[in-house]
């Protein structure tokens, strides 16, 4: 007859904390589905996924991303967002033997002009695009989601303009009125079938992976960071600093910028944490600093002497816009690690090595 002490159970004890810890830690590991993977800030999220050991399948139907972007470890598949039955056959293939633990959705439109002139496009593509993915999630049981957002759904920022996430939504463009509808539609879909949502809004992106393998890539740059770089590699005409009377120190606009790299770290935080907290979140990532176009300008110059004109105040630019960013370190833990400096040298090096590739 087996005759235990106190000292073999105690044994017994720490043996299956020891295992349910490493079971914990293994069950860490996620299979993540990236729909838009192939663009900038979702191929930044890939590489740190991969980084950080979780599997990774990419759905992109390569309208502005590029096959390249995507990390050579994950998985790819050609397709768009608003197809349901492609979406379907992929969530059976993938879901057969282990199912996605999170879907993060990267697929939209984004540029702002261009919105205005095309809101159907704008309303297919972002919106209907949700939807589907929704109801495919749906469909496999799949029960959380991490959504891009963005600064464009608080439209006009008045006051000291510090966006906090209660601050009020009234977007001020197509762009924003559908990134803000597919949120709702989000916070809805999860309320009725038991889902959870995290809710990024980001601010002015910038800077290119350490590796310089992924970077912001693409012919009509709109962002001002790579702006300002594709002017000092002189890529592009002049760059034009619009409005110098605003009600700032300088009289530039005021405006918040975040590394991509920072971004893509956030994403497995705001997984991790539905995922273990069974929770939903909406917070803000910036960098809850502001800095103006003519103080980014002048940082730009210390990396290389470059020209640049000014021209008038454009219609519906606000004079300041920062984030506070106090949700996402008290929830997340999250705190930016790279800063304006670095994104513009990694920029710039990213864009040189495309600029020399290119000859
Ligand atoms: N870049 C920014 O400064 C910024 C700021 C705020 C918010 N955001 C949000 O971040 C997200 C990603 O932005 P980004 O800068 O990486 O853009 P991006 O254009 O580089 O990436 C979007 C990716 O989604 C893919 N895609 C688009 N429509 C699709 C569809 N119907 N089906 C499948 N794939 C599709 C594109 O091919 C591309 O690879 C967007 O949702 C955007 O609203 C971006």
């Amino acid at each position: 007859m087996l005759n235990f002490t106190l000292f073999d159970t105690i044994k017994i004890v720490v043996f299956f904390s020891f295992l349910r810890y490493n079971d914990k830690r293994i069950g860490d590991l996620m299979k993540v589905c990236v729909i838009g993977g192939a663009g900038y800030i979702g191929s930044h999220t890939v590489y740190e996924l991969i980084r950080a050991g979780h599997e990774v399948v990419v759905i992109d139907n390569l309208s502005s991303g590029k096959r390249e972007m995507v990390h050579k470890e994950a998985k790819f598949y050609f397709g768009d967002i608003t197809d349901k039955n492609i979406l379907d056959q992929i969530f059976a293939v993938e879901c057969q033997k282990k199912p996605f633990d999170v879907v993060m959705h990267f697929a939209a439109k984004l540029i702002v002009p261009e919105s205005l002139e095309q809101p159907l496009e704008y309303y297919k593509n972002n919106v209907e695009g949700v939807r589907t993915m929704l109801e495919v999630m749906v469909n496999h049981n799949i029960k959380n989601v991490v959504f891009s957002s963005t600064a464009a759904v608080y439209g006009e920022v008045g006051g000291d303009g510090i966006c906090t996430e209660d601050a009020e939504t009234k977007p001020i463009n197509p762009y924003g009125e559908t990134k803000l509808a597919s949120e709702q539609m989000i916070k809805w879909v999860c309320k009725a079938y038991d889902m959870h949502y995290c809710i990024f809004r980001y601010f002015n992106v910038g800077g290119a992976d350490e590796s310089l393998e992924i970077g912001l890539d693409k012919d009509n740059i709109t962002a001002l960071i790579p702006r300002i770089v594709e002017s000092t590699l002189r890529i592009k005409d002049n760059f034009t600093i619009y409005g110098t009377d605003y009600d700032t120190e300088d009289g530039t606009c005021i405006r918040d910028y975040v590394h991509v790299t920072d971004l893509a770290k956030a994403h497995i935080l705001g997984a991790e944490y539905i995922i273990n907290n069974r929770q939903s979140l909406l917070c803000n990532l910036g960098s809850n600093n502001g800095y103006s176009v003519q103080e980014v300008v002048n940082k730009a110059g210390k990396l290389k002497e470059f020209k640049y004109n000014y021209g008038p105040k454009r219609a519906g630019d606000p004079a300041k816009v920062i984030a506070s960013n106090t949700k996402a370190k008290e929830l997340l833990g999250w705190k930016p690690k790279y800063d304006l400096d670095d994104m513009l040298k990694s920029d710039y090096d990213f864009r040189k090595k495309l600029k020399n590739e290119k000859k």
